[in-house]
């Protein structure tokens, strides 16, 4: 059967307010993604996906919508949007967009209209209650009830208290929601990423949640999400969704599915549906949260393939708007970026990108004055939010790197200009080119993107190995996550190390002394190809 394109793509994640200003407002907008096609084309990625770039008061930066059939003007019209899906098209690159179902903006007409009186056209749009009905937490903190003077009720909101969740259980929100999804899909987009899809139909009877209790819960957070999320209706909802969607050749959902703590893969699996019949691909953040560990590396991606199947497409992502990035969390050890994003490219399935982790660009550092973050807001300094990951992106050198003319709304990561484009274009060792070349190979070798993958047993705590093989292909990959040398040797493996050539290194290779063993540098990963017979 032919593979269709989301099962084994590139997708780069963009930070619309973060990517290129062309206005001189210090904010990123689509006519500055248009004029970065060249680059993003140069990429080699299949896709982008934009975060919201709807009207929006920007409660949440795009992930609380006024209107879901305009673009904000501080990002540009519809136009430049039917010019950005056109351009990339050419290009042969799809375009998603970023889709927040499970609420709205607090401005949009129908809560405006929704907490005017208990028997309007809208009332039902939300989820209202005369008293605070149960423990729900809102996933920033705090209740997630808030009472409304006008309407004198409380209504539910699962994040802030400008996000007010819509009521999946009316049928007309689910019919407003699919003809959202339509107008788009007309326009000629390739897909959505469905936000925190896994919360959108809540219990009918608005039962309260268990408490977690003993293990290290989380302070703002000790609740299962047991009536909250993940409900059964959502499942139907989705299935629902899958069918409109699939009306249109080649489009696709991807879903970001929320967990109580980091690595629920089952969870996200789920949501791919028993029979595929759910999302295309889901989200699932383990590897992201995983200590930097060859063990627990490995025990993860391989929990998540084995939650995934044989039958469905797993995707993978260390990297995306809501965390810090993962050259921070490896405390700036290039190295170590590289093996990490040397896994993440040899691994079966389609791969999110976020934009700027190709430069291997870590946080900005955040003052308090630049804060912007609603999570930020409430939790600086403990916590800065989620602002040092959405820092601008870097083009050149000089003031302003090229991002924008006027003062950019976020600080520019330290040290900016020495993770720049245009610098890193000239040098062939770079962060931007080592991506390159990751990316061609893969595209390159289907055995990457589809073949199978089992792990090889090297007794060695510091290395992962594992196999990938493709009809008569077979390719090995070693990755050593410890600061010293290992000498590798696989044990379960029935080629002889003679017949192995080496295909790819995230660093220069150790003169090779060993007749049985592999040789590898601190935190260095290789990729070898099986010699064929014939030569
Ligand atoms: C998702 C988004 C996040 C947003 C939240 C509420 O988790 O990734 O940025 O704040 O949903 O919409």
């Amino acid at each position: 059967m032919a593979t269709a394109w989301w099962e084994e793509c590139i997708v780069y994640q963009i930070y619309p307010r973060s990517f290129q200003d062309t206005d001189g407002d210090g904010i990123g907008d689509l006519k500055g993604i248009i004029q970065r096609m060249d680059y993003l084309e140069s990429l080699g990625i299949d896709a982008i996906w934009l975060s919201p770039v709807f009207c929006s008061p920007m409660a949440d930066f795009g992930y609380d919508i006024s209107d879901y059939y305009t673009i904000d003007p501080l990002f540009g019209t519809l136009e430049d949007s039917d010019l950005l899906i056109r351009e990339a098209h050419e290009r042969n690159m799809k375009v998603i967009f970023d889709m927040v179902l499970n609420h709205t903006s607090i401005e949009h007409p129908w809560f405006q209209e929704s907490r005017q009186s208990k028997d309007n056209e809208k009332a039902d749009y939300y989820i209202w209650s005369d008293s605070i009905p149960n423990n729900w937490h809102g996933a920033f903190g705090k209740k997630a009830w808030t009472y409304d003077d006008v309407r004198k009720q409380y209504y539910l909101h699962s994040f802030l208290e400008e996000q007010p969740d819509l009521n999946w259980r009316n049928q007309e929100v689910v019919d407003a929601m699919f003809s959202i999804l339509r107008f788009w899909l007309d326009r000629g987009i390739d897909g959505f990423r469905l936000d925190v899809i896994n919360c959108i139909v809540k219990d009918k009877t608005l039962r309260s949640n268990p408490k977690i209790v003993g293990s290290r819960p989380r302070p703002y957070d000790m609740q299962r999400h047991i009536f909250d999320r993940n409900r059964p209706g959502t499942h139907q909802k989705l299935r629902m969704m899958r069918q409109l969607v699939d009306a249109y050749p080649d489009r696709m959902l991807v879903g970001e599915i929320m967990v109580e703590l980091p690595g629920e893969p089952e969870l996200a699996a789920s949501y791919l549906g028993r029979n595929r019949d759910e999302l295309h691909l889901s989200f699932d953040f383990s590897l992201a949260y995983t200590r930097f560990n060859a063990v627990k590396w490995q025990r993860s991606a391989k929990r998540w393939c084995e939650a995934i199947g044989k039958n469905r497409v797993p995707s993978w992502v260390l990297n995306n708007h809501d965390i810090s990035r993962l050259v921070s969390r490896l405390t700036g050890n290039v190295a170590k970026a590289k093996l990490a994003s040397l896994f993440l490219i040899t691994q079966r399935g389609s791969i999110f990108l976020y934009y700027g982790e190709e430069l291997g660009l870590p946080d900005s550092k955040v003052p308090w004055k630049y804060i912007h973050d609603p999570l930020g807001k409430r939790y600086w300094p403990v916590h800065p939010g989620r602002d040092p990951a959405r820092g601008p992106m870097i083009w050149t050198v000089e003031e302003g790197h090229g991002f924008s003319v006027g003062e950019s709304w976020l600080p520019f990561a330290p040290d900016a200009a020495s993770y720049a484009v245009e610098e890193q274009e000239k040098d062939a060792s770079s962060m931007l080119n080592y991506y390159r070349s990751l990316i061609t190979m893969r595209k390159e070798e289907p055995i990457f993107g589809r073949g199978t993958c089992t792990y090889l047993n090297t007794n060695n705590k510091h290395i992962i190995c594992y196999l990938r093989e493709y009809e008569d292909e077979k390719c090995m990959i070693i990755l050593n996550f410890n600061g010293r040398k290992q000498n590798v040797i696989i044990h379960d493996m029935v080629h002889p190390k003679t017949d192995w050539t080496i295909r790819f290194s995230s660093q220069k290779m150790l003169p090779d002394t060993e007749t049985e063993a592999f040789n590898l540098q601190p935190w260095q990963g290789c990729i070898y190809s099986l010699k064929s017979k014939s030569s």
